[in-house]
């Protein structure tokens, strides 16, 4: 809450510079409140004339948005058109195939640059491949690689034949990959023999080759294998191949399945208020709109800009800023492989300086883990390099504290860029609240106001919509083109999560709660009203993990709530019940250990909990449900003030205090 707090009082305004102004595509308020009002006359129409200034399409569309089947809406579904064709043969047609496409930094440090054409032509190798070896529009692939142009050129090709991929974060465990390959029906994989962190080697292939032995895989009839590290890798043969192997003998050139634009581009797997990540299905035309106009309008990307996005392509940062919008708009984008500590803290600053980037797009949750590092290490401090190429700045993925982002502003930005903090979530595809450079003056901790033409409003429990000032849910109130289309395999759920009954049905829960300024209505997110917890940025569900440690023998019951973290946002603080004896001490210190393995293996060590307590039982209610509200108190180590007299069992609240 102290977030919210300090948002509450932040009264520091930073109005767009002049020049920034002027040269922005969408220049001053005014033409902003044109744009939102062009969308209020006509919602339709309006985004049918985006999407015919910015995709090219096979066949034109004739209808914009279809309402007829609500929740399940369709936007320009009888245009057709192919997302890879978008996003690399028009350039390339358009005279740009020698432009830069992608610049490379691995881990080491070592470069590698692809052309437009160049990445075309590969693009067309592996799609080509695929198509050889029987993979068919609408089937699921299921892609699992480090970050690399492979990993782009992965999805990209998936797209040119219209198959469906589902690209999976490499730090997520055989188990994961298991359980996606099965829920989607995946019929290919995408893998690399394994991938390099901060100097280390970590497999990959060996997790993909588990998950299929873990059953129910049969319809997987191709394992593609990138070599990155070289290290030994099993190949079953028939299966498997080396993807230098699968394109050797492929044409560079490749016709495109023209799909329908609400084709399903992708499926990417997130975090729901249940223990079963949910596959959010997302559509071709709606979702590369989103992806190419946010690019244009929120990071005001130019001819000559070199943007940068840090994200993984495992999230969808990663497919929508990385994969999808820089290409579709014929941007240059600079692309790494490893963390922001390594070599040193200063990897980010270094490589800003040696590629000019212009446009740097990060999480706070890095912001804060380097402003950290800095102080440890000056030599690893922002005004050690030269930052002067950066134009704008972007802040993603969980709210960011009013201190973070005056570093960033200051230190980063050299007091010069503004600073996007951009709220938007798996499911809505792209940038759904956001400043924009040359429109809108910057508060910091607030994602200001809503991208032109999403209808973003603050609701109370019964979808009434609340006046400025007012705490509340966040809700969507129309259909936009990029929006998640259904929970694959799971309609219902679908329409349940997001559309619930309580608001009226029409409505887009977004899962958070949020407040508007009374004065400027810019909107501040108050973090997640379900069992999301949110930690450096990844979204976690506390059922996951809580079904992961209950399936460990040695757990009875366990308990999952998070707690704040001056680093990552949110820490994950686990409750646990043993089947045995509670323990203490250095006992205690090597089961939580085992327990933290379990869950890497279970879900991936992005799941682990920082703090593990155990007690003879959890704080119930006499009807026996886990009382959550008081574990947050603890897991905090706040006193507990709050009613306790529905409890069954008072007595327990210290003994898991006294565990902290
Ligand atoms: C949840 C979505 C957005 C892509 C990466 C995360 C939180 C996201 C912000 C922001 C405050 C934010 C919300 C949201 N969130 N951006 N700028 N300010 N909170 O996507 O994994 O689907 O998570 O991240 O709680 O619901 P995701």
């Amino acid at each position: 809450m102290s977030v919210i707090n300090s948002v509450l009082i932040e009264n520091r305004i930073f109005p767009p510079a002049e020049a920034l102004v002027e040269r922005s595509t969408i220049s001053g308020r005014v033409a902003y409140d044109a744009l939102c009002q062009e969308a209020e006359t006509d919602y339709s129409g309006y985004w049918a004339r985006l999407a015919r200034e910015h995709l090219t399409w096979k066949k034109e569309f004739t209808t914009s948005l279809d309402e007829s089947r609500a929740p399940f809406y369709q936007w320009f579904a009888d245009g057709t058109l192919n997302v890879s064709y978008n996003c690399l043969d028009r350039h390339v047609e358009a005279g740009l195939g020698d432009k830069l496409a992608i610049i490379f930094e691995a881990d080491d440090g070592q470069l590698s640059r692809i052309t437009y054409q160049q990445l075309l032509a590969r693009v067309c190798q592996l799609a080509n491949a695929l198509r050889a070896r029987g993979v068919k529009p609408g089937d699921r692939v299921l892609i699992y690689l480090p970050m690399s142009i492979e990993g782009v050129v992965a999805m990209q090709a998936c797209a040119r034949i219209g198959a469906i991929h589902s690209v999976v974060f490499g730090g997520f465990s055989a188990k994961s990959i298991h359980e996606r390959i099965v829920d989607a029906g995946t019929v290919a994989v995408i893998t690399a023999d394994g991938q390099c962190r901060g100097g280390k080697r970590i497999p990959l292939k060996p997790a993909v080759d588990d998950a299929i032995a873990m059953g129910g895989c049969e319809m997987v009839h191709s394992v593609i294998v990138f070599q990155r590290t070289g290290d030994d890798c099993s190949m079953q043969a028939g299966r498997d191949v080396w993807w230098h192997d699968a394109v050797r003998e492929q044409a560079q050139t490749c016709e495109p399945e023209w799909v329908g634009a609400e084709h399903p581009l992708f499926l990417l797997y997130t975090s729901g208020s249940t223990g079963k990540p949910k596959g959010v299905q997302h559509s071709s035309g709606g979702y590369l709109l989103h992806a190419a106009l946010t690019m244009k309008w929120t990071f005001d990307i130019q001819a000559d800009d070199v943007f940068w996005c840090t994200a993984d392509i495992g999230w969808v940062t990663g497919h929508t800023y990385i994969a999808y919008g820089p290409l579709a708009c014929g941007a240059t984008q600079l692309m790494f492989e490893g963390v922001p500590t390594y070599p040193n803290a200063g990897r980010f600053w270094h490589m800003i300086q040696n590629h000019k980037v212009s446009v740097f797009y990060t999480a706070p949750t890095a912001i804060r883990s380097l402003i950290k590092a800095g102080e440890i290490s000056p030599e690893t401090h922002p005004k050690n390099y030269d930052l002067t190429s950066l134009r704008i700045l972007g802040s993603v993925g969980e709210p960011i504290n009013p201190d973070a982002w005056m570093w960033y502003y200051e230190q980063v930005g050299g007091s010069r860029c503004p600073i996007v903090d951009t709220f938007w979530q798996t499911e809505t595809g792209g940038h759904m609240i956001t400043p924009l450079p040359g429109v809108t003056p910057l508060v910091p901790g607030s994602c200001t106001l809503p991208f032109p033409g999403i209808q973003a409003s603050v609701v109370d429990e019964t979808g009434l919509e609340l006046e400025w000032g007012k705490g509340g849910l966040l809700v969507v109130k129309k259909p936009w083109p990029s929006m998640i289309r259904t929970i694959y395999g799971d309609p219902q759920r679908y329409a349940n999560s997001y559309f619930p009954a309580d608001l009226g049905g029409n409505l887009y829960l977004a899962g958070d709660g949020a407040m508007r300024d009374p004065n400027t209505g810019y909107f501040t997110i108050m973090g997640r009203i379900d069992d999301v917890l949110n930690v450096a940025g990844h979204r976690m569900g506390t059922m996951e993990i809580e079904s992961a440690l209950a399936s460990n023998p040695l757990v009875a019951e366990a308990a999952v709530v998070g707690r704040p973290d001056d680093v990552t946002g949110e820490a994950i603080c686990a409750f646990v019940v043993l089947k045995q004896a509670r323990p203490s001490g250095a006992e205690a210190a090597e089961i939580a250990n085992q327990l933290r393995s379990w869950i890497t293996k279970e879900i991936g060590p992005i799941a682990k909990p920082k703090d593990i307590r155990f007690g003879d039982n959890l704080p119930k209610t006499r009807s026996g449900k886990i009382m959550r509200r008081l574990l947050r108190s603890l897991a905090k180590n706040e006193d507990i003030t709050q009613d306790v007299s529905t409890l069954e069992n008072p007595g327990i609240l210290d003994q898991l205090k006294q565990n902290a």
